[in-house]
């Protein structure tokens, strides 16, 4: 099949779509595609994932606005099927991979899961096929790792057998469909041709610009946005800890920075996680040499975001000494364990690193997440005998707690807030010992 024929196939809505990857980028586009009427299959390796969503009921427990809903509607009707067999998408025209790309101890990316998905997808299409890589990937991946799998296992020719583009994914957990529909996109094609193919495919379902580039450059932009994310975090946090030394209020300072046009200082807090943000910079300086390009920014910024669950262990040390208590024998609450508000998502969580320390240092660590299953306990049966509260995430249902109610069950009254949720002269008022990041006490 030719492009030309690709693209009438993709107008008509007569190509068939297989998604390889039905995690939080793979299972909403596979439904956006088949709610405008595109048959779907998707593929997985997780047998208990393929049977959920074959059942049509959402494997995503966060708050995701229309996606249990489109899940049920287009499993029901047959247009979206799971399947742990690659042989299914055999008959695809179009095939979408949307697997994990992580990076290693090492800050190097692990090509495990995007080698095995390339593979399997190489030996399975039909000719003509075009493969787009949504997955986020360290520039050079496209030429040196995907095209060469899918070359060998398919054994045929990039650009004769087979078409191949990247178009990194930009949804985060929480607004899944409607970020699929509303950003911009990159299209990045191994010639202008398939570039072309793929514009006409994504402008089915995406509302927000299109614009046409190769691979490389496609790679390039995904992981510098997160890269500039990340950075643009560090920073915020370097100025926490300053307001902190000096007695000052970091959201009070990035409110009166941001009144002057063109400045968008980020929120601090207690960190960054999430499947993404701790390493699409590493896959950006990835097979950058010392030489070429000495990164110093970059880890800058990685070293200052992975620092700050350890800087919660510090405030609470010191909030504990100011209330006269030890951490060592303490019952403390960590409220959150997700890495983001209203998402079930762990991955790279700062909690993770927060509470191993905590167990170090002896404390009796309660965990209460309304999204991860684990943790899901009512807040109320959790918060009992406590002697310090830890917030590491920014949840609604932490927006609304008394806080009068919260220190009535508490033995020593100490508030450590990470994510800005309370407000510290209420919090002093009530009797708390407080200590928030970036919120310096004036000497
Ligand atoms: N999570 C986000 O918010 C987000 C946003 C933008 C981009 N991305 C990027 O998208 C990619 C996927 O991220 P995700 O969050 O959806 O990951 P995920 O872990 O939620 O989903 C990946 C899925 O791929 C499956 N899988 C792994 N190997 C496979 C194989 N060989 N064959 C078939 N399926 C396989 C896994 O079982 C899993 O269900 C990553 O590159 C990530 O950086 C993620």
């Amino acid at each position: 099949m030719t492009l030309n024929e690709q693209q009438a196939k993709i107008e008509d809505r007569k190509a068939v779509i297989g998604v390889v990857g039905l995690g939080y980028v793979g299972l909403p586009v596979a439904c956006k595609f088949a709610e405008a009427g595109f048959r779907v299959i998707g593929v997985d390796i997780k047998a208990e994932r393929v049977a959920q969503i074959n059942a049509g009921e959402n494997p995503i427990e966060g708050r995701e606005p229309g996606l249990a809903d489109l899940l049920k509607q287009v499993a029901k009707s047959d247009q979206f099927n799971a399947t742990l067999d690659y042989a299914d998408i055999s008959e695809a025209d179009v095939i979408l991979i949307s697997v994990e790309t992580p990076v290693g101890k090492d800050h190097e990316p692990n090509f495990d899961a995007l080698g095995a998905a390339s593979t399997s997808t190489g030996r399975s299409m039909k000719e003509g096929t075009l493969v787009i890589v949504e997955s986020t990937v360290a520039p050079g991946t496209m030429d040196g790792v995907v095209m060469p799998l899918l070359e060998e296992a398919s054994g045929s020719m990039l650009n004769a057998g087979f078409f191949l583009g990247h178009c990194p994914e930009r949804v985060m957990p929480g607004r899944l469909l409607a970020n699929i529909e509303k950003m911009p996109r990159v299209c990045g094609g191994s010639s202008p041709e398939t570039a072309e193919t793929m514009m006409a495919l994504y402008k089915i379902i995406v509302r927000g610009d299109l614009d046409p580039t190769d691979c490389l450059t496609a790679e390039l932009v995904k992981t510098t946005e997160n890269a500039y994310r990340d950075v643009n975090i560090g920073f915020a946090n370097e100025v926490a800890l300053i307001c902190e030394a000096v007695g000052g209020d970091v959201r009070q300072v990035k409110d009166l920075v941001n009144k002057v046009p063109y400045r968008q200082m980020l929120d601090a807090g207690a960190g960054v996680g999430g499947h993404c943000i701790p390493k699409d910079p590493w896959l950006l300086a990835y097979g950058a040499s010392d030489e070429k390009a000495p990164l110093r920014i970059i880890p800058a910024a990685r070293a200052i975001n992975d620092f700050m669950p350890l800087h919660m262990v510090a405030l609470l040390q010191d909030a504990m000494e100011s209330a006269g208590k030890d951490v060592s024998g303490s019952r403390i609450l960590v409220m959150g364990y997700s890495y983001l508000q209203d998402s079930d998502d762990t991955r790279n969580s700062p909690s993770a690193v927060l509470v191993p320390r905590l167990q170090e240092l002896g404390a009796d660590v309660v965990i209460h997440d309304p999204y991860v299953p684990e943790y899901q306990s009512d807040l109320w049966n959790v918060a009992t005998e406590i002697d310090a509260v830890i917030i590491m995430v920014r949840h609604s249902q932490y927006l609304e707690i008394d806080l009068a109610k919260l220190k009535s069950s508490m033995t020593a009254p100490v508030l450590v807030d990470g994510r800005a949720v309370f407000d510290a002269e209420k919090a002093e008022a009530l009797g708390f010992e407080y200590r928030g990041v970036g919120q310096g006490k004036a000497a």
